[in-house]
């Protein structure tokens, strides 16, 4: 199958982004480091490898506007294609030197998803979709979990550690339910790893509240292409608010039935 144009120069800048994260993880101790928020830390390389996407599609489509996490919303002269960026996912993780993050870039034309890219760089795994051509892992075709429910699915979650804190009695009330449900629960500590872990079966299912869309698009559509369901916790179709539940069709609708219970009237906004 012939690899779109736009979903190549994701791809390159993907690759770029994370050869230069991975370049400086024998120096952690001393990058630059600014605070955004409680337990939200921005590195000089997170800005370095935005930089280094934003950079690279600019040069072969001058017109396209972004949505990227660290530089915000860049309207360009073709408003109808966005590219949502998260040039490293996992911040916590890579300033302990945690080796799991990766780079999320989605390109989305008048509000569909078109291409998605979810990159590696510690495994040098690059998961890929574009709509209609289905998810693939380097050149093998992915797909979600044959799982048929919650009983002996594994469960990759992220808990709640930022301003979400204030949700925390509802998430530990959700965490034990899929506990006592499942074969158990991982945190990785990237969202748009997780997803692509959805994707490609290694998980069976994923929930998390607080999630933002820079986390969740090159996901979405992973997880769409590889036959999966992603939505709300409620079930309804994804609407990026980020609260989510994605999954094996089988294992997100229990998910949903199992979570329901707990999602309150905030959570449902
Ligand atoms: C975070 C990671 C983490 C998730 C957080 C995200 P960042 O992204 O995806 O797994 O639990 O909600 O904000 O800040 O490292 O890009
Ligand atoms: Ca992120
Ligand atoms: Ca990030």
């Amino acid at each position: 199958m012939a690899v779109h144009a736009l979903l190549n120069i994701a791809v390159r800048a993907a690759r770029n982004a994370g050869e230069i994260i991975v370049r400086s993880m024998n120096r952690l101790e001393s990058l630059q480091i600014t605070s955004k928020g409680r337990n939200d830390y921005v590195t000089e390389i997170d800005k370095a490898a935005e930089t280094e996407i934003i950079g690279l599609i600019r040069k072969h489509y001058p017109k396209h506007s972004f949505l990227a996490e660290e530089s915000g919303e860049t309207k360009g002269g073709d408003t109808d294609t966005v590219w949502i960026i998260d040039p490293l996912d996992g911040t916590t993780n890579f300033l302990h030197g945690f080796p799991v993050f990766s780079v999320s870039i989605a390109c989305q034309h008048r509000g569909k998803l078109e291409h998605a890219v979810v990159y590696d760089p510690m495994r040098q795994e690059i998961f890929t979709a574009s709509r209609g051509g289905g998810a693939h892992l380097e050149n093998h075709r992915i797909r979600v979990s044959k799982q048929r429910g919650l009983e002996g699915a594994l469960i990759a979650t992220g808990f709640p550690y930022r301003a979400n804190m204030q949700h925390i009695d509802a998430y530990l009330a959700m965490m034990r339910s899929v506990m006592e449900h499942t074969a158990g629960i991982r945190r990785p500590g990237s969202a748009a790893l997780d997803l692509a872990y959805v994707a490609s079966g290694r998980v069976d299912a994923f929930w998390e509240i607080g999630l933002k869309p820079w986390d969740t698009a090159a996901g979405t559509l992973l997880i769409q292409e590889a036959g999966g369901r992603i939505g709300t916790l409620t079930g309804e179709p994804y609407a990026q608010n980020g609260n989510l539940i994605a999954g094996s069709p089988k294992t997100y609708e229990e998910l949903v039935e199992l979570l329901a219970p707990h999602v309150t009237d905030k959570l449902r906004d």
